[in-house]
This record gives C-alpha cells, structure tokens and sequence, in this order.
C-alpha cells in the first residue's frame, strides 16, 4: 500500500478557510481581449461552487499565456474574471497582481463563500522558475491548497509544485479527481478492445504515448502528418510529405515493438494529395504507390477512413489526440471529423484530448457523447505516456495511521 495519499477537497476542512484554488484559466481570447473559448473556466466551476457552498474563502490563482515573466495586459485575466462571474452569478474580484499588499489585505477581508481571482501568475518570472521565495509570497494568502489545474499539472511551477509543499492542508479539485481517474484508467484497466487514436503532425511529440501505449492498447491507429514518419520507418517515400528525419529509427523501434506484442498498428494506406498547401488547392487521392514526388499528403483518405472508423467502432476503449490532417484549412478537415464522428459512435469508454480533437468534437456535435473530454492537451499526453505529473505528486501527504 502507498504511504501517500492524495486528498480531494470534498475532505478538506475548507469552511471559512482561506482557500487557495490553482487553477486553469489558460484560455483562448479574442483579439479585443475577450474569452473566446470558456470550455476551462466551466470545467472548474464544480470545484468553484461546492467552495462556495461549504463557505470557503476562495482565492483563486492561474496562469494565461505566455508572458514570459512580465506584465503584459494582453494577458491579463481581467476578462476571464468577468466571464467567470457571468457563469457564477455573483462577484469575482481581480487584484492588479497576484503577490504583495494589495491582494494580500484582499485576501484577508474575504468574507465566507467570496472569490477573489489573483492577477496572472506568470507576471512574475518565479512562477515558471519554481522558486521558493514567490510560493512563500503566494503561501501567505492560503490555508488550505487546491489543485484544480489539470492542464497545468505537468508544469513544475512554483504555484503547482512549490507552493503546494508549504502548506500542509492540500488536495485535489474535483476536475483534476476526474481527470486523473478518466486518465489512470486507460492505462490500469481498460475494457477491451482498447483502441488509441493518435494524430497531429509531430511525430517527436507523441513517439513516447505511442510507445508506451503499445503496452496497453490492442489496436494503435496513426494518422496526421506523424504517421509519414512510420511509413519511412518502413521504407516507404510519400513525395513531399512532412517526415522527422531524427525519429524514423524509434518509429522502427516501435513498429517492431507492436509486433512482437502482437499489437495492431494501423497507418493510413491512402492519402488526400495536395502540391500546394492551401486552403482549396486542388487534391487528389492517391494509395502509398506511384505517389508523386512532388506531392504532399494533408488528409487521410476514404479508405484509411474506412479501415480506421471500423477499429474505432468496434473498440470498448478509446483514447484519441491529434487531428488526422491540416485540420484548420476546411478542405483537408474531412479524415478529422470523421475520426470524431466514430469515436462519438463507439461505445464504452471514450476520452479525448488535445485542442484540435476538441474542436472538431464541438464542430462535429459530438461532444455530449464523449466520455471525457480532457481539460488538459500536454499534461494529458504526459500521464498517458507514463510520467508523473509534477503538479499531481505535490498533492501527496502521509496516509494517516490506521485507528
Ligand atoms: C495548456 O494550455 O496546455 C496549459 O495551460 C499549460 O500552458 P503552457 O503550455 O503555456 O505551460
């Protein structure tokens, strides 16, 4: 048995607590600065409201973006905290930082069931460096620690991995609980067939979830520009189509792997070709044969689709992230949605990560039928590749003694 547990807010004693809640607000804005996508902000709201419910004083804290350590009010959270106190009904209060003297007397006239929404964690270059000195400043506005922030969870940040160590009262949110349920178990145990669906297009970004996939999954599909890379492990040229040069030798690795384990991998055998990426440029569709040197790959193909939706259909389990073509230009968005609409139709356990994933799920309307559809795109692919997330290990503390 581990000597460590992790707590779930549900059994912490947040009541009139200063309760700290990590989490992430690591939204999409328009380019006037308003939320573009809120998908984030509803995923925290259970965690936000059971807080309110129990009488918590709520500091929440997150990151947006990436400004590199400084102000910058492209990123601030302002409007974040209007559309948050829009869904919630009541006050959201935005210091202008998330440390010092300001936020600090916020913090300590907060009455019960009060939220105050600190300003952009990465305004500070310490919160990216992990450093202890800017954890002990946000320690001072907490009692009690939440993590809430699964899509942050593989960032070893001072507010996710520091900070959390410092306060002796921590836990899980209910979004990061059933995302690492969803998550862990895939990969405990997962009713089979158990199929993975893999797309996008750089293969050094997902070689490590393929490889450690192919010791859990019955079926891998591969589709998107990293499945080039396979096909080149195996020797086979298409024109012009994007391929990692420096990955081809572990993509052989892995091919051989799924032999020898007796697991299917499934590449696309037909291609939507272009010889000009863009939007609307005329396309043909050809197999891996006589495919023209001077030609590039941006979709899968009608059989590819074929082969691909069966195995997904069939699976009891699916995981799936990554588009299977340049998703974001119409024209070679048809593999995608057709991946989403089969995922959405199989039945069992469906979870489905990455941004790309998503949208086409939202395109597709599809998405109420998905099991889980994962806050997280990189902490996401992490866990499921096997790693431990920095930000879910800081929430450890000693299980108690028996009696
Ligand atoms: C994400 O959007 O994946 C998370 O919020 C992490 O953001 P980052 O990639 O900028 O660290």
């Amino acid at each position: 048995m581990s000597t460590t547990i992790i707590r779930s807010i549900k059994d912490l004693p947040i009541e009139g607590r200063r309760t700290f809640i990590r989490v992430d607000f690591n939204v999409p804005l328009t380019e006037d600065g308003q939320v573009a996508d809120d998908t984030r902000i509803q995923a925290a709201l259970p965690t936000i409201e059971h807080a309110r419910a129990q009488g918590a004083r709520i500091v929440l804290a997150s990151h947006l973006g990436r400004p590199k350590g400084k102000r910058n009010p492209k990123f601030s959270l302002v409007p974040v905290g209007e559309r948050l106190a829009e869904l919630l009904g009541t006050e959201v209060m935005v210091p202008d930082d998330c440390v010092g003297d300001g936020p600090k007397k916020l913090v300590q006239d907060l009455r019960e069931g009060q939220i105050v929404l600190l300003e952009n964690l990465r305004f500070h270059a310490g919160e990216e460096a992990d450093d202890e000195g800017f954890a002990k400043q946000l320690a001072q506005l907490c009692e009690i620690y939440v993590n809430d922030a699964f899509g942050a969870a593989h960032r070893a940040h001072a507010s996710v991995h520091a900070l959390p160590r410092l306060v002796p009262q921590r836990g899980a949110g209910l979004l990061m609980e059933k995302e690492v349920r969803f998550l862990g178990q895939l990969l405990e145990k997962p009713e089979r067939p158990f199929v993975a669906v893999l797309g996008g297009a750089k293969v050094s970004d997902k070689i490590g979830v393929v490889d450690n996939l192919l010791t859990k999954v019955d079926t891998i599909v591969v589709g998107g520009a990293m499945a080039y890379t396979f096909w080149a492990a195996k020797g086979v040229h298409l024109g012009k189509s994007l391929i990692e040069e420096d990955k081809i030798q572990q993509a052989r690795r892995s091919l051989l792997k799924a032999e020898s384990r007796g697991v299917q991998f499934l590449l696309p055998t037909d291609h939507v070709m272009v010889r000009d990426v863009r939007d609307g440029a005329p396309s043909e569709v050809w197999g891996n044969q006589g495919f023209p040197g001077d030609g590039i790959a941006v979709d899968i193909g009608p059989e590819s689709i074929d082969r691909f939706t069966k195995a997904i259909e069939g699976a009891h389990t699916v995981f799936w992230n990554g588009p299977m073509g340049i998703f974001e230009m119409a024209s070679f968005a048809n593999g995608t949605n057709k991946i989403a609409q089969a995922v959405a139709r199989a039945s069992g356990t469906t979870v489905v990560g990455g941004g790309d994933s998503i949208s086409a799920l939202k395109k597709s309307g599809f998405m109420p039928f998905i099991s889980h559809v994962s806050t997280g795109g990189g902490a996401s692919l992490e866990l499921i590749e096997g790693r431990e997330l920095p930000g879910v290990e800081a929430l450890r503390v000693p299980r108690p003694e028996a009696g």
